[in-house]
C-alpha cells in the first residue's frame, strides 16, 4: 500500500463530497515532492463527486462509501472507518465532506481529523455558513481549519483567514472568495501539520 516510489511523506486521506477545488489545490501542492504531505487516497460519500475525478486524473486512489448502502448510520460509520484504514493515514482532511463523522471514525482518528469550514468559527457553524453570514450582515467572514470533535464545527481551531464581505456580494460570489482563501490556508495548514504536527491544549490547538 505504500507509494511505489517509496514516498515517506506524511500520509493524508482527503474526504470530499463536492466539486473538489480545495482537493485540487492539495493535489497540486502535493505533486511537488518537496511538499511535506502526500494524498494517499480520496474518499467520498457520493459516487458522482467531482473530487473523485480530480483524484483519478492524477492517479490518486479513490473510494466511495454512500450512506444509502447501509442500514444504519453506525454501519456506515464503521464502513467509512474501514475504508480509511486501508490507507493507513497519519491524518484525515475533510475538504467539503458534507457528512457528520460517526464515533468509529472519531475514536480511531481522534485528534487527527481536520475540517475546513467557510466561516470564522464559532460564528456560523453548519452547512449554510456562507448564506448565514451574508444573511446576518457581517462585514468580515472567512474560513477556519479546525480539528473535528463530536460536535458540529466545534473542535479546536488551528488556523483562520478573514475575507471581507462586499456590498454587492451574493452567496456564490462570497463563497468563491472564501474558497480562494480556504485553498491557500488548507495547503499551508497541511504543510505545517505534516512537518510539525499539532498540539492541543484544551480549546487551543497550535502547530509547534
Ligand atoms: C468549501 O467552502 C468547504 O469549506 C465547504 O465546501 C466547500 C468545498 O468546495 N464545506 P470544493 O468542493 O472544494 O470546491
Amino acid at each position: 500500500m505504500d507509494n511505489p516510489h517509496g514516498d515517506q511523506r506524511t500520509r493524508f486521506v482527503v474526504l470530499a463530497s463536492g466539486t473538489g477545488t480545495l482537493l485540487q489545490s492539495l493535489l497540486n501542492a502535493a505533486a511537488d515532492p518537496g511538499f511535506p504531505a502526500q494524498i494517499v487516497a480520496v474518499g467520498a460519500d457520493v459516487d458522482d463527486a467531482m473530487a473523485l475525478d480530480r483524484a483519478a486524473q492524477v492517479g490518486v486512489p479513490t473510494f466511495v462509501v454512500p450512506v444509502s448502502d447501509y442500514a444504519t448510520r453506525s454501519d456506515w460509520d464503521q464502513a467509512l472507518t474501514s475504508a480509511i484504514d486501508q490507507w493507513n493515514p497519519d491524518w484525515i482532511f475533510c475538504a467539503g465532506f458534507m457528512r457528520i463523522l460517526g464515533s468509529a471514525t472519531l475514536t480511531k482518528y481522534a485528534g487527527r481529523i481536520i475540517n475546513t469550514h467557510p466561516a470564522l468559527l464559532p460564528s456560523f457553524p453548519g452547512a449554510h455558513a456562507v448564506r448565514d453570514a451574508l444573511g446576518y450582515g457581517v462585514r468580515v467572514t472567512g474560513c477556519t481549519m479546525h480539528l473535528i470533535d463530536e460536535g458540529v464545527d466545534t473542535g479546536p481551531i488551528i488556523a483562520q483567514s478573514p475575507v471581507h464581505v462586499d456590498a454587492s456580494d451574493d452567496e456564490s460570489s462570497l463563497h468563491e472568495r472564501i474558497k480562494m482563501a480556504e485553498r491557500s490556508l488548507a495547503v499551508g495548514t497541511i504543510a505545517a501539520i505534516a512537518s510539525r504536527g499539532c498540539v492541543v491544549d484544551g480549546r487551543r490547538a497550535y502547530i509547534p
